[in-house]
């Protein structure tokens, strides 16, 4: 089943109208499909374990932190990948921590590492100069390193491509025997390592690759430093189609591919095999969650404009990546079409956020639009702007509706600020 489906021009989440939905929760709204987040886990799980039972997912949490998302990933046997601390603090607030946790932060402050190391979760080191600062709380019991292997990919621009020369990421693969050496002397003795190249690629042999260059990096520094990995994580990556001639992701291709290049590397290199992990986010919520919205007006100016209650500051990534995402217009779907732009109701131009696509000419105020493929870096994303406030999220699990994060307040938009005596007189 698909997020959503439609049924004579209407469109459905579970067994919702989004009308039904847009009455209750008002818009606009994050909605996301539980049975589809467990559709797509289960589908690349099963892929990834048949050909390498020793295999475990991390959920990216950045992608969609609500705790009740999270909760689903966590029911289906994920790990959580934590970015910062307080990722840190949402995977333990449920019940995830120890090795189910992965602490993959960038250019850590000193807080961040004495709070990491006090966590007791995975520490993923993204440079070399991290291990003394590490050392000076603790040793740990076990230890990751992020290798930029030299290549990152992504399907939705340069922006999100997290490897090669121009990223900021990751050990450069002529540092990696000399930190493992380094962790090794200071008395770490259990080992991971870490990439994470590029965000939704959707080619299955980028996959192979990626894990070959990592492979050929690590299985030189463990042979020459007699060490053992006991895991190895590829990150995350896998991509799913927005536009709606895209193609899907092979994931049972990508899992054979990446399995078959694992195994050989590791028998190659003499490893005792690792466990394999994968840390993705979009492939489990991306396709998931729409963004549920309202034509509030509609203007004839130097073009046609369909303003709507989905701004910049709700779904950010089409103004700031260029980003396409698919928009339906509830009852009008297969309506006849005309070239017109949209835009939410910020007062900055990027919220002009599609200049010219065919929208169908019948759409009239007060319709519902959906814009599809927004669970994975839309919420999480969005903004408090012109005040307006971030928006509501609700989970739908076939006949049932959770409000998950209520809309945000006036009193939210002033939360925790105060002004000094003087300026009160
Ligand atoms: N692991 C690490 C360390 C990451 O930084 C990320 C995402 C993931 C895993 C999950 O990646 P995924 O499977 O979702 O590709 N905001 C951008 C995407 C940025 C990706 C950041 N890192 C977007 O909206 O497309």
């Amino acid at each position: 089943m698909e997020a959503f489906t439609i049924k004579e021009k209407e469109i459905y989440i579970g067994d919702f109208r989004v009308q039904e939905l847009a009455e209750k929760y008002g818009t606009p709204t994050y909605i996301y499909n539980e049975q589809r987040i467990r559709e797509n886990f289960r589908r690349a799980f099963s892929a990834f374990s048949s050909h390498y039972p020793n295999f475990k997912f991390f959920y990216a949490v950045k992608a969609c932190n609500n705790p009740a998302i999270v909760s689903i990933l966590k029911q289906e046997g994920a790990g959580i990948d934590a970015a910062s601390v307080n990722e840190i603090l949402l995977a333990k607030s449920l019940g995830l921590d120890g090795e189910n946790v992965m602490f993959s932060g960038n250019f850590l402050s000193s807080e961040d590492i004495q709070r990491g190391v006090e966590s007791g979760v995975i520490f993923n080191l993204d440079d070399i100069s991290l291990l003394p600062r590490v050392l000076k709380y603790c040793t740990p019991e076990i230890l990751s390193f992020r290798v930029n292997p030299g290549h990152g990919k992504s399907n939705v621009g340069d922006f999100v491509t997290n490897a090669g020369p121009k990223a900021k990421f990751g050990l450069h693969p002529d540092q990696v025997t000399e930190a493992y050496r380094k962790a090794k002397a200071a008395g770490i003795k259990r080992f991971g390592v870490h990439m994470m190249t590029g965000s939704c690629v959707t080619e299955p042999e980028y996959f192979a690759l990626v894990t070959k260059l990592l492979m050929e990096i690590i299985g030189k520094s463990a042979r020459e430093l007699n060490i053992e990995f006991d895991f190895i994580d590829i990150g995350g990556g896998l991509g799913i189609p927005y536009r709606e001639n895209e193609a899907h992701l092979d994931i049972e291709k990508t899992a054979e591919l990446v399995a078959s290049t694992f195994k050989d590397a590791v028998e190659r290199y003499g490893m005792t095999p690792p466990r394999l992990m994968m840390e993705p986010a979009r492939y489990f919520v991306g396709d998931a969650g729409i963004v549920l919205g309202k034509v509030h007006a509609i203007k004839h100016s130097y073009s046609k404009i369909i303003g709507t209650d989905i701004g910049m500051n709700i779904l950010v990534r089409p103004a700031f990546y260029g980003a396409y995402h698919n928009i339906l217009f509830n009852g009008r779907i297969d309506d006849p079409v005309e070239v017109c732009g949209l835009c939410g109701q910020l007062c900055e131009n990027t919220d002009f956020w599609i200049k010219e696509r065919k929208f169908p000419k019948t759409v009239l105020e007060g319709d519902l639009l959906v814009a599809t493929d927004a669970g994975a870096y839309g919420f999480g994303m969005s903004y408090q702007y012109n005040g307006r406030l971030r928006p509501a999220e609700v989970l739908v699990n076939g006949k049932e509706s959770y409000l998950i994060r209520p809309r945000e307040t006036f009193e939210d938009m002033v939360r925790n600020t105060s002004i000094p005596e003087h300026l009160l007189k």
